[in-house]
């Protein structure tokens, strides 16, 4: 790490990915980030993750796409996306431009595409931090299976898309499977930097007045409030097993949130849906971690990740 980033406090190291603060947008809820540029300079991020991209553009499900449940929103967008190539030709530079850390999600549906479109970021490489490789997506070879419910497929995605890039790698596991400390071993052994979990959860909603779902596709993901408390459970199980650096996600709406996940294990976190209620909640939640040291007198931000597993009985 260079000295400015130790001297902030708030940098971590995921792997060989450095940030310079933990606090990440998390992908398919910030756009590009160029939209929420007009809130807050996107560059404070510590990164901006991009929507999942597909090697060919791709119109997602039929309307509605999200409605509101208690707690938390359900969604069913169904990863629409112009393209990789329309988001390395176009969205990029300005992404670049604003100054943002930027991980690049990609998801493909098949072991080949993943590698296409792996093949066609290489040339940008060095303009950007990180792929996250979204496994939550179906797996065409194996009958729709999703990628990261087959522990062999995610090492086997995970270790081409390594070759092929020396950039950051994060994969993107699921809590729908209830594999993650197996699954987050294959993605280590194939060379990701770090986990992010989790993606929403499998979830639906019912118009008792019309009879008809909510969503048009009947089954959505839930997100937000509702499923922080599963997200933090799932984040502390795996820090605590000390596989690989983990990105917490899920229900994270202040920076009271994003401490409780950073001291159950998360080297970073990420924010979601909270983005669609304060779209300055990046700036408020890095701001909100910074004062919360300060007043502890805690001058690292690393002496707090785990910080539970301790148990010591320590106040600090
Ligand atoms: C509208 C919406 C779109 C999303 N799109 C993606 C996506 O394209 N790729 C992905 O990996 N996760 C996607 N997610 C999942 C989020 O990145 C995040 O993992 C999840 O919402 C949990 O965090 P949250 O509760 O803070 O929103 C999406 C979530 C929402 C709400």
């Amino acid at each position: 790490m260079t000295d400015f980033f130790q001297n902030s406090g708030l940098a971590v190291k995921l792997g060989g990915i450095i940030l310079k603060n933990p606090v990440i947008a998390c992908s398919g809820t910030f756009a590009s980030g160029l939209e929420y540029n007009e809130f807050y300079n996107i560059s404070i991020l510590g990164a901006v993750t991009t929507k999942s991209m597909s090697l060919a553009p791709m119109q997602g499900n039929p309307p509605p796409r999200i409605c509101e449940t208690a707690s938390g929103m359900l969604n069913s967008i169904g990863l629409q996306n112009e393209g990789i190539d329309y988001f390395l030709e176009n969205e990029l530079p300005r992404m670049v431009e604003a100054g943002a850390a930027i991980i690049v999600s990609i998801f493909g549906k098949d072991a080949d595409e993943f590698t296409k479109i792996a093949s066609k970021i290489k040339t940008y490489e060095k303009e950007i931090l990180a792929v996250e490789l979204n496994l939550s997506c179906p797996n065409v070879e194996k009958g729709g299976m999703a990628f990261c419910a087959l522990p062999d497929e995610i090492n086997r995605i995970v270790s081409l898309t390594r070759n092929i890039l020396k950039t950051g790698i994060i994969a993107k596991l699921s809590s729908n499977f209830n594999n993650i400390p197996e699954a987050a071993s294959k993605a280590a052994k194939g060379g990701a930097d770090a986990v992010s979990i989790i993606n929403t959860i499998a979830a639906t909603a019912f118009d008792i007045n019309t009879f008809k779902p909510r969503l048009g596709n009947i089954t959505g993901g839930l997100s937000g409030p509702a499923i922080k408390p599963i997200a933090l459970l799932k984040v502390y199980e795996l820090a605590k097993e000390n596989i690989i650096p983990v990105i917490g996600m899920g229900g994270i709406m202040n920076w009271e949130d994003a401490i409780e996940f950073i001291i159950a294990g998360a080297c970073a976190i990420g924010i979601g849906t909270a983005n669609f209620i304060n779209p300055d909640c990046g700036r408020k939640i890095i701001d909100g971690i910074n004062d919360y040291m300060r007043r502890r007198n805690i001058n690292d931000i690393n002496i707090l990740r785990g910080i539970v597993f301790k148990n010591s009985g320590a106040i600090i």
